[in-house]
Order: C-alpha cells, then structure tokens, then sequence
C-alpha cells in the first residue's frame, strides 16, 4: 500500500524580530551624519508596524540599541538617546490608537531618568492594548538577558533542579511572547551581534543587504515569502508548523 506524505502544516508567522541594521551607510551615502539614519530608521520602523499589523503579526521584537553599542562616539550614543524621546512625542499617540502594546526590553538601570521616563511613559499607555505587541530592545544584549534571568531565579529562591529550559525562560526579557518564528537582519551582515540568543534556537533567518531605511514593505513580503518555504523541523526528521 502506498502511503502519501503527510501535507507540510502551514507555516504561522506569531513573532517577527528584526536587527534594524544599515541606518549609519545609509545617511553616509547621501553624505549626511549618521544620526541622520538612525532618524530615518524610525521613520521607516513606523510603517513597518503598520505592516506587520495587516499582515496579522501578533509580536514584533526590534533591536534598537546593544548593550556594546555604548562603544560608539559619544555624540552618536546621546543622538541615539535624544531620538527615542523624540520618537515617543512624535509617535506613541499614533501607536496607542493603533493598539499597539510596547513593551521595552533591554537594561533600564543604565539609562538616564529622561529615558527611564519615556520608556515608562509608552508602556504605561498602551499597557491594556490588545494589538500588536512592539518588543524594543533597547540597552539590549542576549547575554544581559540570560544572566539576569538566572539571577532572578536564584533570586526567587529556584533550587539548583529546579532551573530547567522552561522555568528559566520565564526570567527572560521576552516572557510575554513566543520564541521569534522568523529573524530579519538588515544591512548585509550575518550576524546576531548579540540579539535574542536564547530565543533564536530555531527562528528561521533572513538577510538582506537592503539599509533598514530602505526597508519597505516589498521587503518585509519577500521575506515573508522566503520564511512560508521553509521547513521547519526542530530537530525532528518531518516539518512541524510550530514548537
Ligand atoms: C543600526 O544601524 C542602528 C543601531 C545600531 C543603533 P547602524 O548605526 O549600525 O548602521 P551601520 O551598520 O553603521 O550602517
Ligand atoms: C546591531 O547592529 C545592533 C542594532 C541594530 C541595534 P550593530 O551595527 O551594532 O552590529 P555590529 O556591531 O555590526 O555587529
Ligand atoms: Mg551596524
């Protein structure tokens, strides 16, 4: 008897995360400072929300800062800062209307209180929204995260047998959304640079050489397309939809 092969189960796309990366060749490009991108990266990750939202994304998780990304020129680094502020007073009322949910990832102890602020004031806002979920890794690194996770469960008083894959995942930075089911990476490099290492085990990858600023929506669809291809099988020897 012949047996047919069990239909590959659709691919669902829950959780989008994406390294906005390219803002800094961007404005040299067009021989302009480099904050002159980053400004123009918000720009361009407003519309992306926009079409993560119609295309019924439920998370969307963004690297916007590093934990090394304090490496940079000082100037660069407060540009970077005075941009988030401005960012929230231009678009947090847009985005609460839209029933966006921002939630802010990264290290808040490091920051300044004006920061602090912002970010409190774009999560106290669209806390009860039930959209989109906008993950900002801001002050954000994967390795951060996994030691603050195990600090926090020794911290709760976790027993050595206690720490297992799954109880340590809640003291992560992502304890409210799924592990990441597709990972886009702009400006050409092929790298995590630190981003989501323990909840990128299995997300499928895609890179592309475009500057986030010139990223668009065509963009987002080709790698949708190139993400609904795949087969993911976690391990397994047949494709399973999701884990
Ligand atoms: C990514 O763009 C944004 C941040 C790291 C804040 P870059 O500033 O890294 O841009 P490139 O990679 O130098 O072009
Ligand atoms: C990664 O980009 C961080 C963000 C996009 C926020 P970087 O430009 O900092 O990464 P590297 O230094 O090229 O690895
Ligand atoms: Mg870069």
């Amino acid at each position: 008897m012949s047996t047919s092969p069990k239909p590959t189960p659709p691919l669902v796309l829950r959780h989008l995360a994406i390294v906005m990366d390219g803002n800094g060749r961007w404005a040299q490009k067009r021989h302009l400072p480099r904050f002159f991108g980053h400004k123009a990266g918000v720009d361009t990750l407003v519309k992306l929300i926009d079409a993560c939202r119609a295309r019924g994304i439920e998370h969307l998780t963004v690297y916007a800062f590093s934990s090394e990304n304090w490496r940079r020129p000082e100037d660069e680094v407060s540009g970077l800062m005075g941009l988030v502020i401005v960012a929230v007073t231009k678009y947090l009322t847009k985005l609460a209307r839209d029933g966006v949910r921002i939630v802010i990832i990264g290290d808040r102890e490091t920051v300044s209180d004006r920061l602090k602020r912002a970010w409190n004031e774009a999560e106290e806002l669209t806390r009860n929204n039930v959209g989109l979920t906008l993950s900002v890794a801001f002050n954000y690194g994967g390795r951060w995260d996994i030691v603050r996770a195990c600090q926090r469960a020794v911290a709760a008083g976790l027993r050595p047998e206690q720490i297992t894959e799954e109880s340590l995942s809640r003291y992560l930075a992502t304890v409210h959304a799924p592990d990441p089911d597709l990972l886009i990476r702009t400006g050409g490099e092929m790298r995590i640079s630190n981003f989501l290492l323990w909840q990128l085990a299995y997300t499928e990858m895609v890179f592309s050489d475009c500057l986030w600023p010139d990223f668009n929506e065509a963009a987002l669809d080709a790698a949708i397309a190139s993400f609904a291809g795949r087969e993911r099988r976690f391990g397994d020897v047949a494709p399973v939809s999701a884990r």
